[in-house]
């Protein structure tokens, strides 16, 4: 995240079904924007609480559409409705979704992200996406369409709940009309009476190893998969245990978009919060790469977005301890965690996107 952020003027905002809108953006100072591969994405900086518009909360949200020159960015964002009593409507997606109008402002890092597709080659491909998981799947489509390559085999699998959660289906369709080598498979797990099998989806199942066995003529094809963890991590051990090489599977999982982690997150922060208060000194939080010592805010969900606050930039990945690309040595201090990470930090080290400090600590940052 070695890049500053630019302002990007919201151009046009389209709604893709009853919960994702589309937001196309421009660079505010009439500058192009970045070439970016298809699968990448922009790290926004959200002001999502109106009464503190200093403290900003870090979201990640993917390009959905192919590049063009002269284009604007599309980014397509899910609002994250509070499911559970209790649960709160998520912070970032209520923000886009309930705030933003034309013409204003997001502030965005240039693209970012390897979970990304060469357009140009020639290895057949299958590309899956779950949920809102559609969106790198969409660019990417688009992209090796936009290419021209009629000779590519590309199999794309959906899988939604129903037709009432179908992003993109009428610009999906237009793509397999244009490119009959593109071959599109959708999949509702919930389907109602409202739905047409053969005009609304395919497959009234959910995307999995056995249907690609029914569907695929053989399993030689580099996958590419967006989804939530659930779908991700059965997808991948079936595939490999149907002969297919790690080295064919490429993922993107786009988080913890479920309430029991954040529950687990809040009581976390309880502990943290005591933790704190037992310490009852300030916390200093000491930069020693960048050479910059500040006191803790504890407005800041987690160390990460407060570094970004001080100007300190961390590579970031997740934000949720998925990936581990944010690990930084902690020379000194020991920190709290917010939730369960599906990475454990190395010894002397920490995930600064899920952790707090509890006493005063020096990052190698
Ligand atoms: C690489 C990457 C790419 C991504 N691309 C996209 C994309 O293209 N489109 C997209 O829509 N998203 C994308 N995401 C996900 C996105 O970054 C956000 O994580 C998502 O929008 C949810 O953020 P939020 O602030 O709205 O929700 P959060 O505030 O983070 O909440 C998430 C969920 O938890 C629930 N919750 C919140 N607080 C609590 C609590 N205290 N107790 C119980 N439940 C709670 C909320 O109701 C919500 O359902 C991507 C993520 C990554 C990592
Ligand atoms: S950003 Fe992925 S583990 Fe921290």
């Amino acid at each position: 995240m070695k890049d500053s952020y630019q302002n990007l003027r919201v151009e046009r905002i389209v709604d893709e079904s009853w919960n994702t809108k589309s937001f196309y953006l421009r660079p505010a100072d009439g500058s192009a924007i970045e070439a970016y591969a298809p699968g990448q994405h922009l790290l926004f900086s959200l002001p999502v609480d109106p009464a503190e518009p200093d403290l900003k909360m870090m979201r990640f949200y993917t390009l959905s559409d192919c590049y063009r020159s002269g284009g604007a960015y599309r980014i397509t964002v899910k609002h994250e409705v509070g499911r559970e009593a209790a649960a709160p409507d998520g912070a970032g997606s209520t923000y886009l979704h309930q705030h933003m109008t034309v013409g204003d402002r997001l502030q965005a890092k240039k693209p970012m992200g390897d979970f990304t597709l060469e357009a140009a080659d020639e290895d057949a491909v299958v590309l899956i996406g779950g949920g809102i998981g559609i969106t790198p799947i969409l660019a990417m489509a688009q992209s090796i369409a936009a290419e021209g390559n009629s000779y590519r085999e590309v199999r794309v699998f959906l899988g939604m709940r129903n037709r009432e959660d179908h992003p993109f289906k009428d610009e999906f369709a237009a793509l397999v009309r244009d490119f009959p080598s593109i071959q599109l498979n959708v999949c509702y797990d919930e389907s109602t009476a409202a739905d047409v099998q053969g005009s609304d989806y395919d497959y009234a199942e959910r995307v999995s190893v056995d249907l690609f066995k029914r569907v695929l003529s053989h399993n030689r094809y580099r996958y590419y998969i967006c989804g939530p963890r659930p779908m991700m991590d059965a997808l991948t051990g079936d595939l490999a245990a149907w002969g297919v090489a790690e080295a064919q599977i490429f993922t993107e999982s786009f988080g913890p978009a479920t309430a029991s982690h954040l529950i687990e997150q809040s009581e976390a922060d309880g502990a943290a919060a005591a933790a704190e208060d037992a310490a009852s000194d300030v916390i200093e939080v000491n930069f020693a790469r960048n050479g910059v010592t500040h006191t803790w805010d504890p407005r800041y969900k987690c160390l990460l977005e407060f570094a970004e606050a001080k100007g300190v930039s961390i590579s970031a990945g997740c934000l949720y301890g998925d990936c581990g690309t944010c690990m930084t040595p902690l020379k000194q201090g020991a920190v709290g965690y917010n939730h369960p990470t599906e990475i454990t930090p190395d010894e002397g080290c920490c995930l600064p996107c899920s952790c707090k400090p509890t006493s005063s600590i020096t990052l190698e940052a």
